[in-house]
Formats: structure tokens, sequence, C-alpha cells
């Protein structure tokens, strides 16, 4: 983490993603919280600060220092401050105009937690607040494609999974953009058998440049059936970090002196949302619904279990869920967690999101489990992730049984989330540990005004 600091932010690795990502500095600033709370606190403020003016925050903020080479889509391709002008893109930074999963208000709340007076001092909450509402508001309201309240993503690189096969059928609509038009970048530093294909690239690169060429503008459901393009998907993971996150904007408002008890209330009504559209009672999880191709989409990817983080899902949901976890499509014979069902036939142990496993979504399912009581198996799945973490450098996702490592060495994420889970042991031993601040415990902490949850973390 050091080695990937630039002085305002961290690069998720040198090589592969040498920019700010959006996603990922949510995770680093989880566990840079614990090495110095200040950095932490810059690592988001650097990002918000490239907030567009509909409130959208970049997937990526790209460093002007970095040859244009190094990294495809480069500045030049998304052409932001230009394309993006009527969608308000800052004029002096350069971004790409996709977001990517709202994990920005969790990491806020967990990094004010780490050291509370230093965020007073520097009225961190207080800067963030706004910049976080604006950025839900977008979500909620720009994005809500399908009507029901969910936001969905326009593109793979949204939701953060790019191959998952759950996008193969969504996907499949869509018409790539011919293999000679543009250069990866990725292969100078991954294994090609680890990496997307071509064909996925083309794909990525057409919804990319359609939605540019449209002046980033998102057709929302009030335009139409079928306004916007030909890709939109509500997923269960993006939507249940939006609600975990609205969890602790209320816990922020809280903070700041305000009630926040609306924000409470939709969170939980999103909830149910989320159950009603996207839960598969059969099958024991969520899926990903096609808004475009009508109805679920049938594989079973990890994003389907990420909503076992949320505090108010009924009991017989996170029953289920865990016994998915660890029943044949997850759990057989792996120390980590899949990215993709086991038994399905998309099924590849190193190719990016179809198989491999990745430390970001081990900890929000550690985090789950213990939400839900079930400490047993979240210290295991710790253990399994510290060991592993350790044993492959650092990696940026490792094979799901062997823990061979895959992608890019010493990850930004996953050395953050080792440190999170090092640092957090004593809390998750108490109990007193808190997500988004959103349990019971949380809020009869707060009830009481005390500093409880996450007040274990630092030990
Ligand atoms: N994950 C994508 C990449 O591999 C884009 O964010 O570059």
């Amino acid at each position: 983490m050091e080695d990937n600091w630039t002085g305002t932010s961290t690069v998720p690795s040198r090589g592969l993603y040498p920019h700010q990502w959006s996603w990922d500095s949510a995770f680093i600033a989880i566990g840079l919280r614990h090495l110095s709370p200040l950095r932490a606190q810059t690592e988001l403020e650097t990002l918000l600060g490239a907030q567009w003016g509909d409130g959208r925050i970049p997937h990526i903020v790209f460093n002007p220092s970095v040859p244009l080479d190094a990294y495809f889509p480069s500045p030049d391709f998304w052409r932001s401050s230009t394309a993006g002008r009527a969608a308000g893109a800052p004029r002096t930074v350069q971004t790409s105009g996709t977001v990517q999963p709202p994990v920005h208000a969790l990491a806020a709340w967990l990094v004010h937690r780490a050291d509370p007076g230093l965020s007073r001092a520097r009225g961190f909450l207080a800067g963030v607040y706004p910049r976080l509402a604006a950025w839900h508001r977008y979500l909620l309201h720009r994005r809500d494609l399908g009507g029901a309240g969910l936001a969905s993503v326009v593109h793979p690189w949204e939701q953060g999974m790019d191959n998952s096969p759950c996008w193969d059928a969504p996907l499949a609509r869509v018409a790539p953009a011919p293999a000679r038009s543009f250069r990866r970048a990725d292969l100078d530093h991954g294994a090609p058998e680890d990496r997307p294909t071509d064909l996925d690239y083309g794909r990525y690169v057409r919804l990319a440049t359609d939605y540019r060429d449209g002046g980033y503008r998102d057709g929302g459901y009030r335009d139409g059936p079928g306004a916007g393009g030909a890709f939109a998907v509500e997923d269960p993971a993006f939507n249940a970090l939006l609600i975990a996150s609205e969890h602790a904007l209320a816990d922020i408002a809280g903070e700041l002196g305000a009630t926040g008890t609306a924000r409470r209330a939709r969170a939980e009504r999103l909830t149910g949302v989320l159950i009603e559209r996207l839960w598969d009672p059969a099958r024991g999880m969520f899926f990903c619904r096609d808004l475009r191709g009508g109805g679920l989409v049938p594989e079973r990817g990890v994003s389907g279990l990420v909503p076992l983080l949320l505090p108010t899902l009924p009991g017989e949901v996170a029953g289920a869920l865990v016994r998915t976890l660890s029943g044949p499509h997850f759990g057989d014979g792996t120390r980590l967690v899949p990215s993709y069902d086991l038994r399905g036939e998309a099924f590849d142990p190193h190719r990016y999101w179809r198989g491999p496993a990745w430390f970001n979504t081990g900890w929000l399912l550690e985090r789950g489990l213990r939400v839900h009581g079930e400490r047993e198996r979240a210290g295991a799945l710790r253990e399994a992730m510290l060991d592993t973490a350790d044993a492959s450098g650092f990696a940026e996702y490792v094979d799901p049984y062997t823990g061979e490592a895959c992608g890019a060495a010493g990850f930004s994420w996953t050395a953050a989330l080792t440190l999170d889970l090092l640092e957090g042991r004593d809390s998750h031993d108490t109990g007193a540990d808190r997500s988004a601040g959103s349990n019971r415990s949380a809020r009869s902490a707060e009830a009481a005004g005390a500093d409880g949850a996450e007040g274990g973390d630092r030990g």
C-alpha cells in the first residue's frame, strides 16, 4: 500500500491499473484507516473531488502524469470534459463516464470511526456528506431504469465484475467494436488466460462508445421503456452496497446532528424491493435482472450472495444465503468463495470474474456472516483469507481451490482488506463491530450516544 500510494490516492496496482479506481479506493480507505486515518480520508476526498455535477462518481480518475498508452481506455477515449459537459463532468480532471459500486458512504463512515477526533477536527464528514448524498440521488433517480426503485448498471465495468457469466446473455445483444479499432493495455501486465477475452473487450468498447456519444445521458424509466443503451441490469451486489451505504449515510447524518430516520427507512424499504425483484427462493440466492431481455439471468454469480451484508434481511433469506454459500455451487472443496458457480458451465478457476476468488467479495461475505450471527463460518473465512492473501503475495484474485495467485501481484485492496480483517479481530470477537452501523448493536450504541460502532477497531 505504501508502494501504491501516489500522494493523494492509491493505485490498485502499479502496472495493470495505474490510475485511481472508484470502488478500489473505497475498499483501500477501509484498510488505510488502520495505518493512517488522514490518508484514508484523503483517498476518499480525492475521489469525490472528481465527482460530476449530476452526482455520479466516475469509475476511474486519471492521473495526468501517466502516459496515455499505459491503460486502455485512456482519457482520450472517454473525453469526459467535452462529451460529459452536459452531465457536469469536471473540467480540470479527466475521468471515465461510467460508475462503480457505491461502497463510498460505508467507507467514509468506517474511516470516521477509526479516528473521530481527527475526522471532526478536519470536518471530514461535513465535507463528504453532501457529495455522498448527491451520489446516492444520482443512482436512485437517474439510474432507476426499471422504475421499481433499484439502480441499474449500464456497463459490466460499472458492476465491477467485468466478465462474469451473468453478463453473457445481456452482452450477446451488443455488437462488438472491431478488435483492430483499439489496443488493450491490460495484456501487457496480465496473463491472457486470467483476463477477459478480446470478444468481451469489443463489447465493452461498443457500450462505452455509445454511452459517450450520447453525452453520458441516462435514459430513465420515465423516458419510456427501452430508453438508454443496449445494456441495463439490476445487480444484487451493486444494490446491496447502495443500501448498506444508505444505512451508513444515516449514521453520518446522525453524527452531523440530523436524524437520518428517512434514510434508514429508505434503506429498509429498498431491502424489500431487492427481495421482490431479485430473490429466488427455490435456488436460495439473488439473481441479476436483465431489463432489456426481461427476467432474471439464471447464472449464479457471487454478486447474488453479497446482500447477506444487509441487516434487515428476513431470517429465512439470510439462512438460505448461508446454506447456498456453503453448498455445492460455492462451497464444495474450495478455500475461498468463488466469483461464479463451481458447477456452472462457464466456470473457469483462473479467468477474472468467471470463477476465481476475490478478496473484496470475501470481505463483504465475512461481514455478512457476522451481521447474521454466523461467527464460526465468518472466522473460518477470515482465517482462509488471511492465509491466502499472504501466501499469494496479495494477489488480485486466486484460484478458489488452490489459492494460486492470478492477475496482478501487490494488489491494494487485497492488502487493505487483509489489514482490516487483522485489525478488526477484537471488535469481531466482542460483537461490538458494526458494518453500516445499522444492526441492532450499532443502533443501540447510537441511541445511547456512545461511540459504539467500529469503536473497537483501533484496538
Ligand atoms: N476492471 C476494468 C479493467 O480491467 C475496468 O475498470 O480495466
